[in-house]
């Protein structure tokens, strides 16, 4: 089956390719003014930096990162590989123009039984990982895919907000009758719980299998084929020692990866987790050229707590926050890079319709220069 992979998109590069340079940027040591922006890998900048998993708790200011494309329900399937931007570099926060982003690695198009999205891993391209364009904040999504089944790949259908609230399905490629759930809240895996093995599934390199997250207000929900196997109830998430809830509540992208845990330069405990060390030699790799995982599809049902309005566009972060509860709140303003500036709006000259929009961020930034 393997000669029947087409590939459309072909990279050898570092892992991280994207928003990797510039200033560091963290908790202690929020973004300067000049490159407000602090991207998912904790580097400040500007342009795509203030795109997709750029930290806001990190920036500049709250406001820093552009707005986060609002959910929309869909079922994407992948005839082919058109809705996907081959290279996040390149995406200005359009979400209307493409549906996911890779944002490094490099995918196929099998072209067949209607068509599945390949993820590459090889042993020079670090993995792949996709992003979905827009947000869920809470919701019901549901991949149908088969997995990796080799020591030291891991396959992973999860959630990820720009503060790292986390939701996973994984699946160690050593073990394929198995899948494991997680969830993380800001980066820590909360106190009150920990990951879990759901055993008994029918292989899960040759079968597709359909994996929910099922991500509501009140629980949280994990099923396979529909069946339910763990449910986490918010009011349950809270820490015992500090009170704190550590339930995931940011707006979230959908993320679709195919990872090497099983090489040198991981911790010694996520090898062994993943199955060991990776054999580069593998006849599945060696007739290849890759490993691979596919999905078929992935379904959005959102379920935003209050429904968005009217010209409703994007989720911000509300400066009425604490640490543990940011404040989310409907947003109408663009999600694209550059569509706020001056210069588009003279080009268009538009002062109705959607500009009005624009034209507000667009004073502010003139009111800031001239000062
Ligand atoms: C945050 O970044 C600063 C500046 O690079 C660095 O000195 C500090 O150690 C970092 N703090 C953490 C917690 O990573
Ligand atoms: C398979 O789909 C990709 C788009 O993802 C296209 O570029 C390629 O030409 C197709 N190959 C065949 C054999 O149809
Ligand atoms: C976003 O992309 C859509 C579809 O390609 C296009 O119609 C729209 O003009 C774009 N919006 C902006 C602000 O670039
Ligand atoms: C994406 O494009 C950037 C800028 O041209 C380049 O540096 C990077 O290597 C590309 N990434 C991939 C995965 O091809
Ligand atoms: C996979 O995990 C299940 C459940 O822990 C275990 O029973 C089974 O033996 C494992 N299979 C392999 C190949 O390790
Ligand atoms: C996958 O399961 C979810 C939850 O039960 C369901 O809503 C969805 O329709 C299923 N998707 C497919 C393609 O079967
Ligand atoms: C979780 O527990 C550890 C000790 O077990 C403690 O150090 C840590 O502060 C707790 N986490 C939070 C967020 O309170
Ligand atoms: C990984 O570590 C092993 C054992 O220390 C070593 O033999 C091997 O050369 C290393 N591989 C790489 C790619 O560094
Ligand atoms: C902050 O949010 C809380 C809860 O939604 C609300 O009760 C309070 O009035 C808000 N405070 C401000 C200053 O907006
Ligand atoms: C955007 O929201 C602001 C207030 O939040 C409102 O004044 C403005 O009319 C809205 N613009 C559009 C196009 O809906
Ligand atoms: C939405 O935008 C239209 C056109 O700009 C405007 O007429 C309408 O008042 C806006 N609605 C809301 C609720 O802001």
């Amino acid at each position: 089956m393997f000669s029947t992979l087409v590939a459309v998109a072909l990279s050898s590069s570092l892992f991280l390719t994207v928003n990797s340079q510039g200033i560091v940027c963290n908790v202690t040591s929020p973004c300067p003014e000049s490159t407000p922006c602090c991207s998912e890998y904790g580097y400040c900048g500007t342009g795509n930096f203030c795109l997709g998993g750029c930290n806001p708790l990190y920036s500049n200011s709250l406001d820093s990162c552009l707005p986060n494309p609002l959910c929309e329900d869909a079922t994407h399937t992948f005839a082919d590989n058109s809705r996907i931007l081959t290279n996040a570099s390149y995406f200005d926060g359009n979400a209307s123009e493409y549906d996911w982003v890779v944002d490094k690695g490099s995918i196929i198009n099998t072209n067949s039984s209607g068509g599945e999205l390949g993820l590459i891993l090889t042993e020079t391209n670090g993995g792949t990982r996709l992003s979905s364009t827009r947000y869920v904040h809470y919701g019901t999504i549901s991949a149908q895919l088969k997995t990796g089944r080799w020591p030291g790949v891991v396959t992973a259908f999860i959630t990820m907000s720009n503060i790292k609230d986390e939701i996973d399905w994984e699946f160690p490629g050593a073990n394929t009758t198995t899948g494991q759930t997680n969830y993380y809240w800001q980066g820590v895996i909360p106190n009150a719980t920990h990951g879990q093995t759901e055993t008994g599934v029918s292989d899960t390199f040759a079968n597709y299998h359909n994996y929910t997250i099922d991500w509501q207000p009140d629980a949280l929900t994990f099923s396979i084929d529909g069946n339910v196997v763990r449910t986490i109830k918010q009011a349950d998430a809270v820490d015992p020692t500090t009170g704190i809830n550590e339930y995931p509540n940011t707006p979230s992208r959908i993320q679709l990866s195919l990872w090497p845990a099983g090489i040198n330069s991981s911790a010694p405990g996520t090898v062994e987790w993943s199955g060991g060390m990776i054999d580069w030699q593998d006849p599945d790799y060696v007739s290849a050229g890759h490993f691979y995982a596919l999905v078929q599809s992935v379904s959005v049902k959102c379920a935003d707590p209050q429904s968005p309005g009217a010209n409703i566009t994007s989720y911000v972060y509300g400066s009425n926050q604490t640490t543990d509860t940011p404040a989310i709140a409907f947003s109408n303003q663009t999600t694209v890079n550059g569509a706020g500036h001056l210069c588009e709006i003279a080009r268009f000259g538009v002062l109705g319709g959607t500009a009005v929009s624009w034209l507000v961020p667009a004073l502010l930034g003139l009111a800031v220069a001239l000062v």
